[in-house]
């Protein structure tokens, strides 16, 4: 058996802080983690490509979005091309429901690409597509 390849574990590392700081609503956890010319396929942009950081900056600036939120990377895949990773892998977040309601789990599938520059991992491009809910 082969020793884990040093270079896809920090990717790893890497995007699961990224995810944390998401989710904990970190914001400069995740601009540092990024680049600032970051581009990024995901629902909330109904379609387009979005460039730069402000577009995710809003989410992390509402209010009230400390919900309390447990979220799995599943069967993650790291490919290191160069200086560029890419990470895929299934995101699957659970949150407490609103008032009355059980507990949802919602999934999304992941691609992040990273990009070593001068010897530092920054998120360059990130998709993500919805897979579905249970409630
Ligand atoms: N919506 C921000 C991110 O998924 O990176």
């Amino acid at each position: 058996m082969s020793a884990p390849d040093p270079v896809a574990t920090e990717l790893l590392k890497l995007t699961q802080r990224l995810l944390e700081s998401i989710v904990n609503s970190d914001w400069a956890t995740y601009e540092q983690l990024c680049d600032p010319s970051l581009t990024a396929f995901e629902p909330e942009a109904l379609g387009h490509l979005v460039e730069g950081l402000a577009f995710h900056r809003f989410y992390f600036e509402l209010p009230g979005t400390k919900v309390l939120r447990h979220q799995t990377m599943s069967d993650p895949k790291v490919r290191v091309i160069g200086d560029v990773g890419i990470v895929t892998y299934v995101r699957l977040i659970q949150r407490a429901g609103a008032e009355g309601r059980g507990p949802v789990t919602g999934g999304y599938e992941e691609t992040r690409v990273w990009h070593c520059q001068n010897g530092i991992w920054r998120h360059v491009h990130f998709h993500r597509s919805p897979i579905g809910r249970t409630e």
